[in-house]
């Protein structure tokens, strides 16, 4: 060892120069070890101390150890400073750059059926209809007994409607409401019973006018039919309704719906049990990509003096138009679109279409 013949400044200003020049914590450690570990320069000098007569030991000692208190300084700092430079990297490595521009969040639009279901119910709110909403899944009474369904009628079975594995009060199966016929009961009851005391006391009642817009199911799917599909009911009820307004509430909805004149309107004899007569409303425009061709667009009738008594009404005091629209046969004859599937799938391709 010839550090004798190195000033103990020379040992630390190496060590500060080897620890400022390390550029890891490793390398770092490894500069320690040449100055501070087991056999390193300056532990050579303080275990070559103990040779030293006692007087020179203690002012040798105290320069060594001075020394060793700057070599270590050296070496705390150096950590501090890598360890800092390594946080600084880390934090780099994560920075977000606040000047790229966002990722695009895209802007939702309405539902074709949903744009549809809104215009119908402002066409009706200006004719004076009332909108009313109810329960998907309704009771064995709302959805066929009320609406004069006989106990073996086909709607009823397995294979049109949807069940629920829930009983009523009285023992039936829940449904999932197979149309939006029972919101004419859930609504003409209410009315009557709202109007019973007044009624009562030798007032007329207020017509009923209500459209009930919604989602119905049936066990049926392909192109024109999807299991879960939306009508909207209506139901006009009073002391001097007639058919003759059910037209022209019909026409008016389609000339403002279609915004055109040139249209016809037909009622087809057909068959419900909770109206006598019954009739399925046909449309025909004269002019654009579907002119000429009857399209069926609704079902309709005069409500069964059965069905206003259900509603805790006289039926010979009251007479009733009801009519059930499909609401997804008015968006695609308005949109053009002729699978009604596409208008489930969620496929935003096609969605976006009517943003
Ligand atoms: N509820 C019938 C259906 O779903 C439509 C309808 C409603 C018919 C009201 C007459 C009166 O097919």
């Amino acid at each position: 060892m010839n550090d004798q013949a190195h000033p103990l400044a020379d040992i630390v200003s190496e060590a500060e120069r080897d620890f400022h020049a390390a550029p890891t914590p490793a390398e770092l450690e490894n500069a320690k070890a040449r100055f501070l570990g087991k056999s390193g320069r300056l532990t050579e000098l303080l275990k070559a101390l103990a040779a030293l007569p006692i007087d020179e030991k203690k002012a040798r000692g105290a320069e060594v150890n001075q020394a060793k208190l700057r070599i270590e300084s050296a070496l705390n700092a150096r950590r501090d400073a890598l360890a800092d430079a390594e946080l600084n990297r880390q934090l780099q490595a994560e920075a977000l750059d606040v000047t790229l521009p966002g990722r695009q969040r895209g802007e939702g639009s309405l539902h074709p059926v949903s744009r549809t279901i809104d215009r119908i119910e402002a066409i009706f709110a200006s004719m004076g209809f009332d909108i009313a909403e109810g329960p998907e899944i309704e009771t064995d009474w709302m959805s066929f007994t009320a609406l004069n369904n006989p106990e073996n009628h086909p709607a009823r079975s397995m294979q049109d409607t949807f069940y629920v594995d829930i009983k009523d009060e009285q023992g039936r199966w829940l449904n999932l409401r197979p149309h939006t016929s029972p919101m004419q009961v859930r609504y003409a009851k209410a009315h009557a019973a709202r109007y019973a005391q007044a009624v009562a006391e030798g007032l007329t009642m207020p017509e009923v006018r209500v459209i009930a817009p919604g989602r119905v199911y049936r066990v049926d799917s392909d192109a024109t039919h999807s299991p879960m599909f939306h009508q909207i009911e209506g139901l006009w009820l009073g002391e001097n309704v007639s058919f003759k307004d059910l037209k022209v509430v019909f026409a008016s909805l389609v000339r403002e719906f279609f915004e055109t004149d040139d249209f016809d309107v037909r009622f087809r004899p057909s068959f419900f049990p909770f109206t006598e007569p019954s009739a399925e409303i046909d449309i025909r425009f004269g002019s654009g990509p579907l002119a000429g061709k009857w399209l069926e667009v609704a079902g309709s009738g005069q409500v069964h003096p059965n069905v206003v008594r259900n509603f805790g009404l006289d039926p010979e005091a009251q007479i009733g138009f009801a009519f059930g629209i499909g609401a997804d046969r008015f968006a695609m004859l308005r949109y053009g679109i002729d699978d009604l599937r596409l208008m489930f799938d969620g496929d935003l391709r096609f969605l976006s279409q009517f943003a």
